[in-house]
């Protein structure tokens, strides 16, 4: 049923309303408007919004069911005709349009992200850095979200300050210096990492601008730096993450205007970055002035006693724009990430998000809120914890038991690990997909997409059982193509 339909009678000329009426209706068929088995609105309701008697509405769709554009419907109404009447009457014979010549839009930036090698659908899919979302504590969540939503609560309804809704930032401000060791930063609330990466891309860069990013790296933050018209030069990585010397020739030979790295776990590798390495880096971006984007994508999991803190924990010089998600820990549709800058950073960071977005939903906000504050969230996280490391060793194993020519390192913490397979990861990855397993070759990781030997395996969103049965088709895969 059209419940509404926009309809000017002022428009229409005739000599009765009804004649108007009806000559307004077959307008808006000719035009598209109204479709081919729409059900227009009831004769009263038309009337209402018309400030025309029923009656008179009655008879200008009589006349119209007459010429055969109308067809009454018992109980339902009046519905535009499937087949129109093809002799026209004297109102359509003026065309309402001249034909026009189609103009093209000219885009300024064409960006994609490759879609090409799609990840979903698969029965044994191998994700890198999807949470298990099966058994994420929905009805907690649920009654968090039906608190915010109590009738009376119209704050959650509301607008809310840019920079986040306040008791939210409270608590990521409480739970960073907690546990990771960041404190005394600005919190801005952003639509997933995704979007704080962009804006500071966005603030930071000038088009032409050369950005370095670690040699194999995340595409959908690389396409943020690249819309603000940034260069990106890769820089070299090995088993330890980012190589201090890649970094000072870059800086030197470039002039590098900011650092994007994922030092806790480098994506794709895995690698976790030493203590000696990070004051390395640190202290080449602190004499050349040079920014650095602090990716920290999924520090909560990490499976040893005492997990590395991230850079941002000790920037006395003010340098690091830490950016971090709620995409693994809560879930990627809630679109929660923030970023955690120096204070005096604050306002252009929150104009420029106010200017973007507006802001994040208050709803999800408050109920995220609520439940950090209840302690839930922890909760959920010691329990995750303990599911992905478990998922992780099982994976290893499966790994370990097929051998040659597989070799992986085991990560200290994250959703996935790197494995070399030592012959082309795309043609693996193509022939496993052939059976329905996905796994992830390095060329999707490389800004070039340049094929390489090794393979990134999530373990966080398959069960020990599912892990298991994947890898033994993994292995069938592997043994064909040997
Ligand atoms: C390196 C990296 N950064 C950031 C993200 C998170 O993105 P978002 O918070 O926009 O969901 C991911 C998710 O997979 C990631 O792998």
């Amino acid at each position: 049923m059209v419940r509404e339909l926009n309809i000017d009678l002022n428009r229409e000329s005739g000599r009765s309303t009804y004649r108007r009426l009806a000559a307004a209706i077959r307008r808006a068929i000719h035009k598209g408007t109204l479709f081919p088995g729409d059900l227009l609105p009831s004769t009263r309701s038309l009337g209402e919004t018309l400030g025309i008697h029923r009656h008179t509405v009655t008879a200008a769709l009589q006349e119209l069911v007459a010429e055969g554009w109308l067809e009454p419907i018992a109980r339902k109404g009046y519905r535009v005709c499937t087949v129109l009447p093809t002799v026209f009457t004297r109102a359509q014979r003026t065309p309402l349009f001249a034909p026009t010549q189609r103009l093209s839009i000219t885009l300024k930036k064409q960006l994609t992200i490759d879609g090409t090698f799609p990840d979903r659908g698969f029965r044994f899919a191998f994700q890198s850095g999807k949470p298990d979302l099966r058994i994420f504590p929905i009805d907690d969540f649920r009654r968090q979200l039906a608190e915010c939503l109590k009738k009376g609560k119209t704050e959650t309804l509301d607008y809310t300050d840019p920079a986040g809704f306040p008791p939210l930032v409270k608590e990521i401000g409480d739970y960073l210096r907690r546990v990771r060791g960041v404190k005394d930063r600005a919190i801005i609330v952003t639509h997933g990492s995704q979007e704080a990466i962009f804006i500071i891309a966005q603030l930071l860069l000038s088009p032409g601008d050369c950005v370095g990013v670690e040699g194999l790296g995340y595409p959908p933050a690389w396409q943020a730096l690249r819309a603000a018209g940034a260069q990106l030069i890769p820089l070299a990585i090995d088993e330890e993450g980012l190589v201090p010397a890649a970094l000072e020739e870059a800086v030197q030979r470039h002039n590098l205007r900011l650092l994007y790295t994922t030092a806790l776990h480098q994506y794709p590798t895995t690698a976790t970055m030493p203590v000696t390495r990070r004051s390395e880096i640190y202290s080449i971006a602190h004499r050349h002035k040079l920014p650095i984007l602090e990716d920290d994508y999924d520090h909560e999991f990490h499976f040893r006693s005492h997990p590395l803190a991230p850079l941002a924990a000790s920037d006395p010089a003010g340098i690091v724009l830490y950016v971090s998600t709620f995409s693994k820990v809560l879930f990627p549709a809630a679109r929660i990430g923030f970023l955690a800058i120096p204070p005096d950073l604050k306002e252009p960071f929150r104009h420029f998000k106010r200017i973007q977005s507006r802001q994040n939903e208050t709803l999800v906000q408050a109920a995220l809120a609520r439940w950090m504050r209840s302690g839930a969230f922890e909760r959920h996280l010691r329990k995750m914890r303990r599911v992905y490391k478990d998922r992780r060793d099982t994976l290893i194993d499966c790994i370990h038991s097929i051998g040659s020519p597989l070799s992986v390192s085991i990560p200290d913490g994250g959703m996935a690990v790197w494995m070399d397979c030592e012959r082309s990861s795309d043609r693996i990855a193509k022939a496993a997909a052939e059976k329905d397993v996905f796994v992830a070759p390095e060329s999707r990781f490389h800004p070039e997409g340049r094929t390489g030997t090794h393979l990134r395996l999530g373990f966080a969103n398959q069960t020990e059982s599912e892990i298991r049965a994947g890898m033994k088709i993994f292995q069938e895969v592997l043994g064909a193509e040997r």
